[in-house]
């Protein structure tokens, strides 16, 4: 794995330390989500997978589109491009999030059914490969300049709304 990076903001580490969870699911169910993997492998690491992204990223989403990026935005303005392409991946992210959770109910209830599998399948990489990118760019890019651009005041703001966001909860569907 790359290693660890540690910003100057709390609020960064934060949001950093959330998407090792993330990453940690995506790596330990890779290998059930392979083309040639049998169908009861199949279906449960997909489970696993909707399980852990439907507790994650709900808060984790709330967490950068409700504080961090209007932070940033009282910075940098609004329509910031950077910002806006990782609100458009978030919700490109949810669609496809959405249709991976219909089908993995699906294979809960019949591991063995042919078009549940493909429709699982057909939004995976869409699913996968733009979360892994998405937090890569986040990582590298996005909470690199927030911890740049950005003040102890702001920290301590969006650290506030992160713990509501933490007490509230948030979920989708
Ligand atoms: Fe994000
Ligand atoms: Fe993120």
């Amino acid at each position: 794995m790359a290693q660890a990076i540690t910003y100057r903001l709390k609020a960064c580490g934060v949001l950093y330390n959330e998407h090792r969870t993330v990453n940690a699911k995506l790596a330990e169910v890779e290998p059930q989500l392979r083309p040639g993997s049998s169908a009861e492998a199949f279906a449960g690491g997909l489970s696993a997978l909707v399980r852990t992204l439907e507790r994650e990223l709900p808060p984790h989403f709330a967490k950068e589109e409700e504080a961090l990026f209007p932070v940033m935005e009282s910075v940098t303005g609004r329509g910031f491009p950077p910002i806006e392409v990782m609100k458009a991946e978030h919700a490109y992210l949810v669609e496809h999030f959405e249709a991976v959770r219909e089908a993995a109910a699906k294979l809960g209830r019949s591991p063995h059914a042919a078009e549940a599998r493909s429709e699982a399948a057909r939004h995976l990489f869409p699913l996968v490969g733009t979360l892994d990118q998405h937090i890569v760019k986040e990582d590298s890019v996005l909470l690199v300049m927030a911890s740049e651009q950005l003040e102890a005041t702001h920290d301590s703001k969006i650290l506030r709304v992160f713990d509501e966001i933490d007490r509230e909860g948030r979920r989708w569907g």
